[in-house]
């Protein structure tokens, strides 16, 4: 009996990819580089089944190219890349990978907070480019963390990671999210107190209409002079031109950010002028067992959704009702 036919848009883990292999027919996209969109469009054609990955669009167009679609599995917590509107018409359910990832990201954003605040890349720098001369009691100084305050943006289980993290550096923390009324070790805040009160500032929320362009010169100049920016969400959730001119006229202290709008970031882009902006290339669930289970996850969503079955983990239900 022939297997099901499935595109996976890269070569993602083994752990997935076994399953994957061995319950389907799997064209599997080889390149570094995601699919071009034509390629896509090509390669979705025949296909019952779709693994796609952050960079890839997956829209009505796509979900349109592959008339025996039946699922859709996103190698990520995030489904901003996925048009779900569209697939919730199709009937078309889609897989996320939540949980797995939520302690390697919160890892990240700490890993990012407490390198902008001790100025570990720019020291980093320094003793690279031979300016290391003597130990000297005014050089490159940061912040502290001991009874700082961390404003955490998206209160679910990434924010809430992080806040536990914090409780080990003494770190006071709140955060702004009307859907946590209520938490048992932060203090919920309004955006603006959160702003005005946090010296340290990190992004946990998804891309939404809401959320795109949060981060703008406006919620800028509500936060402290030494206020440090995190984000590891989505690049979009911060505007990077007011978040230049933020950095550049030390209008805040500095920034950490995963992630970024576009990525890659173009080389030419200003904000690598600044020592005070330091930019990983969207690295959160970069972790050896997290991709290995985001792939199993991943798997399993694809797997269940060609069996007609529900997925384990389904960003839009609506389409079993
Ligand atoms: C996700 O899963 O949404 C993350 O951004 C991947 O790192």
């Amino acid at each position: 009996m022939p297997k099901t036919k499935v595109f996976v848009t890269r070569l993602i883990p083994e752990k997935g990819l076994t399953l994957i292999r061995d319950f389907c027919d799997a064209d599997i996209w080889q390149d570094e580089l995601p699919p071009p969109r034509e390629m896509i469009f090509e390669r979705v054609r025949g296909v019952d089944g779709l693994v796609s990955l952050l960079t890839d669009k997956i829209d009505g167009e796509v979900m349109d190219a592959a008339p025996h679609l039946k699922v859709i599995s996103n190698m990520a917590v995030g489904v901003d890349n996925v048009d779900l509107a569209a697939a919730t018409t199709r009937k078309l359910p889609v897989g996320n990978t939540p949980g797995v990832l939520t302690d390697a990201t919160a890892d990240m954003a700490f890993a990012l907070m407490t390198s902008a605040a001790r100025r570990i890349v720019e020291g980093e720098k320094y003793v690279r480019n031979g300016k290391w001369k003597t130990w000297h009691p005014q050089l490159l100084l940061g912040a502290d963390f001991v009874g700082a305050t961390l404003g955490i943006i998206g209160f679910g289980r990434i924010g809430k990671a992080v806040a536990k993290r914090a409780k080990g550096f003494d770190l006071r923390v709140i955060y702004y999210d009307p859907s946590v009324p209520s938490a048992f070790d932060a203090v919920p805040v309004d955006l603006d107190a959160l702003l005005r009160e946090s010296d340290f500032v990190s992004l946990h929320v998804p891309l939404t209409e809401e959320t795109r362009h949060l981060v703008n010169a406006e919620t800028l100049n509500k936060m402290k002079p030494n206020a440090i920016l995190v984000n590891t969400s989505r690049g979009p959730v911060v505007d990077l031109q007011d978040l230049y001119d933020a950095l550049k006229s030390k209008r805040i202290f500095a920034a950490a950010l995963d992630v970024t709008e576009p990525e890659p970031l173009p080389a030419d882009s200003p904000l690598l002028e600044l020592d005070n902006c330091l930019i990983v290339p969207h690295l959160g669930s970069a972790s050896k067992y997290t991709r290995d289970m985001m792939s199993l996850l991943a798997a399993q969503n694809l797997i269940a959704g060609l069996k007609g079955e529900r997925l384990p983990h389904c960003v839009n239900p609506q389409v079993y009702d």
